[in-house]
């Protein structure tokens, strides 16, 4: 693997008070970039002080969306120790990201490392307080200027990191979402298993209409009958009716999420019943009514994240008298502490930060 080359800032800056900490509106004082061109490959991995590029109108990731991202994770635990969470997975998703918008791969050593040096770099910026972390922003866009519509010739992958606290201002409370029968975020044989920029641009509307509402995430139904959960957009979907555990499957519409994985692998571990099946809007609102069902929501920035209401045609259903399930707290406090390395790491999970991959 090539050298990443280090240029470091001469201007550094303060970190904030971790309790003053909200998602994504801080970046460190690095970044990592590296570039394609046909012919070369991937070239010139290097870390550099955090700045704005610039780029031509032309650019076609302006003109046509190709581009790609993931979101990951470090945390300071409670020894003082920086752990970095599913690396590897992350960097499997960025290249299978990749491949459905025609990007080429990166060697995902290469990938792994580039996160693990910029966060050894930036690493005073990994705060400590619980519920914060270092947000990893790896992306990659397509940089030929030109107006044809083809893949591109070339690339830039960059990654960017920041300091967060919770994803929603609700923080580790109920959220409560609501299901539309009105838009669609993707449909099988598209783009929803990407993580790519269009997917949260066809987001939007439907998220501001269900603001309006009074609602934090709209639920994505699936995009031809409108009857199937697909994911939150934001997260995945989990929920529990009786003794099962029920998250849609991955049907090429919804995204595979790191955490939704870590869950299932938890929940399969500890014995419970778990489906990974197409569930209906209907059976949910069924379970809702009945008072039999435990929600959350799955993801990296999401981390757990209980629903306590869940609103489709015009009805609100309270999700468990709109309070914390045992078994979505049980979850938090499972991951949050292997995260933090106060709870034993039975998978893996985590690696620290001194160790280089393949070290
Ligand atoms: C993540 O969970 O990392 C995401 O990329 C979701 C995004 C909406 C913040």
């Amino acid at each position: 693997m090539t050298e990443i080359a280090i240029t470091r800032t001469t201007t550094p800056k303060q970190p904030p008070a971790d309790e003053t900490l909200a998602f994504g509106k801080v970046f460190t004082d690095h970044m990592f970039m590296m570039e394609y061109d046909e012919g070369q490959g991937w070239h010139d991995p290097r870390i550099v002080p955090y700045a704005p590029f610039t780029m031509d109108p032309a650019c076609c990731v302006l003109h046509y969306g190709q581009a790609i991202f993931d979101g990951a994770k470090a945390f300071r635990g409670k020894d003082g120790q920086i752990r970095l969470f599913r690396l590897k997975d992350h960097a499997a998703r960025v290249n299978r990201s990749a491949g459905f918008l025609c990007i080429p791969e990166i060697d995902p050593a290469m990938i792994e490392e580039s996160i693990r040096a910029l966060v050894e770099v930036d690493q005073r910026w990994v705060p400590s307080m619980e519920g914060t972390s270092l947000y990893v922003r790896p992306t990659i866009i397509a940089t030929e200027t030109f107006l044809g519509v083809h893949p591109s010739h070339s690339y830039l992958y960059y990654v960017i990191v920041g300091p967060v606290g919770p994803y929603y201002k609700e923080g580790m409370n109920p959220v409560r979402i609501l299901a539309s029968d009105t838009h669609v975020r993707a449909v099988k044989g598209g783009l929803g298993a990407a993580k790519t920029a269009g997917n949260y641009a066809a987001s939007l509307l439907g998220a501001e209409e269900a603001a309006k509402a009074g609602y934090t995430q709209v639920l994505w139904l699936d995009g031809v009958e409108h009857k199937y959960l697909d994911e939150v957009g934001t997260m995945n979907i989990m929920l529990k009716i009786g003794d099962e555990v029920i998250t849609p499957p991955l049907n090429g519409a919804i995204l595979a999420g790191v955490t939704r994985d870590s869950v299932l692998q938890l929940l399969r571990g500890w014995g419970m019943r778990v489906s990974e099946r197409p569930i209906s809007i209907d059976e949910v609102t069924a379970a809702a009514a009945a008072g039999n069902l435990e929600m959350w929501g799955t993801g990296t920035a999401a981390v757990i994240s209980p629903v306590g209401e869940l609103g489709y045609k015009g009805e609100r259903y309270v999700i468990n008298g709109g309070k914390t399930g045992a078994l979505t707290q049980k979850l938090y406090d499972t991951i949050v502490g292997i995260q933090y390395g106060t709870a034993p790491d039975p998978y893996g999970w985590t690696r620290l930060l001194g160790n280089r991959v393949g070290g």
